[in-house]
């Protein structure tokens, strides 16, 4: 997948003030803040504009993925812990039932690159969007869905966000990188929100106890020029690997599996690892003869319900 032409062309405009001799040194600091957990930096300049060159391109990816998961149409949505505002791009690219925006974000830095980015956007909606500085947890406002993108990992203790978020909307996303951290983060997110009497939507098709220890998944985002000056390396794509929930008030058709592994297409046969509505991971092997599912598993890819 590729950005928007407008947000790709924003984030061109805007980064290309700065060398990219200079960016690929913030990239190697930001790298070596995500490897120390650190939070998120959007004070130095340079920083911020490597994270629209290298960072946003990767979480709009996993996130337009995730939102792809959701089966009703959304009118406001509350983007938290909006960073430059990521996860409303996709949105606005996926739902145009969209009437309000609202994005909460404590660094006044990322708000203001949201602006500047929001004014490419083709969507008024989202040119009219309402930013509002401050730190989570706190008063959520009432609206149809929220989206925690890259969020949780960066607040020590989530489970009273969570919990207010849960109070103030119909329909919860949460968004973790996919590494057994982020998992193990979503594990619990998914947990609570059970607990609290909430309807699974994705990825899992059941609401059972979780079986998978790391259950991830993977987005393919094309690279830019840019973007390969920055991070180095000659590939055409980057896969962002994301882990995900999404818990409504009201109940949505759960998918008898879902494949939460790479598919193995061999010929003749395809090997699925597969999460099932009994609670249970599966290895399923489909082969040729079976025609119908086979034409199903060649198609399939991972993340996909089968
Ligand atoms: C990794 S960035 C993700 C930004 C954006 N959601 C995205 O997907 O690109 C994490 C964001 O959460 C914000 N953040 C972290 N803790 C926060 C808190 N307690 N209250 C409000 N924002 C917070 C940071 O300032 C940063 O913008």
């Amino acid at each position: 997948m590729r950005l928007p032409d407008e947000l790709q062309s924003a984030i061109d405009q805007i980064v290309k003030k700065t060398s990219s001799k200079a960016l690929a040194k913030s990239r190697e600091e930001l790298t070596q803040d995500y490897r120390e957990g650190k939070v998120s930096s959007f004070d130095v300049e340079a920083k911020r504009l490597v994270y629209l060159a290298a960072r946003m391109p990767a979480t709009f990816a996993a996130v337009h993925k995730v939102l792809q998961n959701v089966p009703f149409p959304i009118e406001h949505l509350l983007d938290l812990g909006a960073g430059p505002g990521t996860a409303s791009w996709a949105a606005v690219d996926l739902f145009p039932s969209l009437k309000k925006i609202t994005l909460i974000e404590r660094s006044s830095e990322a708000i203001a690159l949201g602006k500047e980015l929001a004014r490419f956007s083709p969507s008024e909606v989202f040119q009219n969007a309402e930013w509002i500085q401050r730190s989570l947890p706190g008063l959520i406002p009432r609206a149809d869905a929220a989206i925690l993108s890259y969020v949780v990992n960066e607040m020590g203790n989530f489970e009273m966000l969570i919990k207010q978020c849960w109070e103030a909307v119909d329909m919860l996303i949460v968004i973790e990188p996919g590494t057994p951290k982020g998992a193990g983060h979503i594990r619990k997110v998914r947990q609570q929100l059970i607990d609290l009497g909430a309807y699974v939507v994705a990825p899992c098709p059941h609401s059972l106890a979780c079986p998978s220890d790391w259950c991830h998944f993977s987005a393919r985002i094309e690279r830019t020029r840019l973007h390969r000056q920055i991070k180095g390396g000659s590939l055409g794509h980057e896969d962002e690997k994301f882990s995900y929930f999404i818990a409504a008030k009201k109940e949505a058709p759960l998918y008898s599996n879902r494949i939460i592994r790479h598919p193995m297409k061999n010929s003749g046969h395809v090997r699925l690892t597969l999460c099932t509505q009994s609670g249970k991971l599966e290895e399923k092997t489909i082969t040729r003869s079976d025609k119908e599912s086979y034409r199903k598993a060649r198609d399939a890819e991972w993340g996909d319900p089968i």
